[in-house]
């Protein structure tokens, strides 16, 4: 589903390519396509591809981005490896990320010794880092293209500069200021998207390699939010959701700065769209009016993902965080007045450099207080160039691990109690997909995030309404329509 429309018959690829983008990209988009339709001919068949998107919603919106431009150039989509162009967007916040990513590329290099026109692209947060970039350029000659975070519009050229040149093309940008608007994107859902508002992070947590990889807080103008928003929904799309390292600070740094709150407003006008999501919200910069606008909005969904991190304000400061436990439990407090139902999720680290029993203790206790719907929890995993990864006093594995699963144990039990609270209750419920494990169910999506399987037919997908929850399983419902 490509929203943005590019008319590639109408580009010059006679005369030579613009400066200006986005205009530089529809040329090598309209010379790769050139090359792709004659290799297609002496195959003799169609030319395919397929993203693996490792880490996050950024990174899964970024491969959408990738699939447009692929399928621009005349690439068809594929759900195996074998495919002709395989692209891997790498995740870096953890070291296993990148320790699966190695794992796989040994892989691809056999599947690229079947087919020697095979090409691979590497791109995303891993391959902002020196250290990764040397390795593959080193022990993975057969990757084609690496390229990063800030030049993702770029793929069309990257791939010419491969097809016009010998060896691996490498472009990494160390930073960005640029923002291209107008590119193809390729969506996942008929009825749902991922929107970016801002790039980049500018917040320094100890632990976080993000801001490195990432670069400087960006945030787009709202008009092109809007916009593009307004396309989506011209499309099908009911459901948005927002995409930010901070939404919280969006539209600071704008030579018209306007705040998210505000940015919300707008949206909500929007006709057409039935609900936003938005993520991920830093608690220092989360201001009363969005509390107010999020209380007033018929759209915005009643679930905030809210990072804690630890609960212990010693740790919060080394993490730099820049909250106390304190003023966490207050926000939360605030949020709870204004919206008693809303469900809150976070993410919580164990294991950080320095924390004791002690701290530990405070993270399960904001994790009593607050009562997570769910929560994502993570060892500590040391990100080198980060300020945490230089810190003495890291903690043992074993200890960390059993922190792990004693933080786990509350979460779950907290988690299934909550879950449980709409029993019987009859609420609307945006329709996503036939179950994978069952055909005649369908899987939907509560307001709060919570999945919902539940008996209808296919074309109920992509519409919302309304279901009752007969029966809660845990962390999902069993329901039945209810019109
Ligand atoms: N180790 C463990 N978890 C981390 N996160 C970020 N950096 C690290 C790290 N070095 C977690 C944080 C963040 C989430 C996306 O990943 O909890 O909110
Ligand atoms: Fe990383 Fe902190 Fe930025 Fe989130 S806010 S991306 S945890 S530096």
């Amino acid at each position: 589903m490509i929203y943005t429309d590019i008319d590639l018959d109408k580009v010059d690829i006679n005369g030579k390519e613009p400066v200006k983008e986005p205009e530089r990209q529809y040329y090598f988009m309209a010379m790769c396509r050139e090359w792709v339709r004659e290799k297609e001919k002496e195959a003799g068949r169609p030319l395919t591809y397929i993203t693996q998107t490792f880490g996050c919603q950024m990174n899964a919106k970024d491969s959408e981005k990738l699939a447009g431009i692929l399928e621009k150039v005349g690439f068809h989509e594929t759900d195996t490896e074998e495919a002709d162009f395989v692209a891997y967007n790498t995740c870096t916040v953890r070291e296993n990320a990148n320790t699966r990513v190695y794992g796989r590329l040994g892989y691809l290099n056999s599947l690229k010794r079947k087919n020697p026109n095979m090409m691979i692209a590497l791109c995303g947060c891993m391959m902002q880092e020196d250290a990764v970039v040397e390795k593959i350029r080193k022990s993975y000659r057969f990757v084609d293209i690496i390229f990063g975070t800030h030049n993702i519009f770029k793929l069309a050229e990257l791939i010419y500069s491969r097809l016009t040149s010998k060896g691996m093309i490498i472009d990494i940008w160390k930073d960005t200021d640029q923002i291209v608007e107008d590119l193809p994107s390729e969506r996942k859902f008929k009825f749902k998207a991922g929107v970016n508002i801002m790039y980049g992070c500018n917040n320094f947590c100890s632990y976080c390699i993000v801001p490195y990889v990432r670069g400087r807080e960006r945030s787009r103008n709202p008009e092109d939010i809007i916009k593009e928003i307004k396309e989506l929904t011209a499309d099908g799309v009911v459901e948005i959701m927002l995409l930010g390292q901070n939404v919280n600070s969006y539209g600071k740094t704008l030579n018209n700065p306007i705040s998210f709150a505000e940015l919300l407003k707008e949206i909500e006008k929007i006709e057409g769209l039935k609900r936003i999501r938005f993520m991920t919200s830093h608690p220092k910069d989360l201001s009363d009016s969005l509390i107010e606008v999020m209380k007033a909005s018929k759209k915005i969904c009643s679930h905030l993902h809210l990072p804690v991190q630890s609960g212990s304000s010693n740790v919060l400061k080394i993490m730099n965080r820049r909250y106390t436990k304190e003023d966490y439990l207050s926000l939360v407090d605030r949020i709870k007045t204004a919206m008693p139902d809303i469900s809150l999720t976070t993410d919580i680290i164990v294991g950080f450099p320095g924390e004791t029993e002690e701290d530990f203790l405070e993270t399960l206790e904001v994790v009593k207080k607050v009562r997570y719907d769910s929560a994502y929890t993570f060892l500590y995993s040391k990100r080198s160039g980060t300020p945490a990864a230089q810190m003495e006093d890291q903690v043992d594995e074993a200890v960390a691990k059993e922190r792990f699963d004693r933080l786990l144990k509350v979460i779950q039990e907290i988690s299934g109690e909550l879950t449980a609270r709409h029993e019987g209750e009859i609420k609307e419920v945006l329709v996503e997909e036939v179950n994978e494990q069952n055909n005649t169910l369908l899987t939907g999506r509560l307001s709060n995030n919570i999945l919902v399987h539940f008996t209808g037919t296919p074309d109920m997908i992509g519409s919302l309404i309304p279901v009752k929850l007969t029966e809660c399983k845990g962390f999902y419902y069993i329901g039945e329509v209810a019109y």
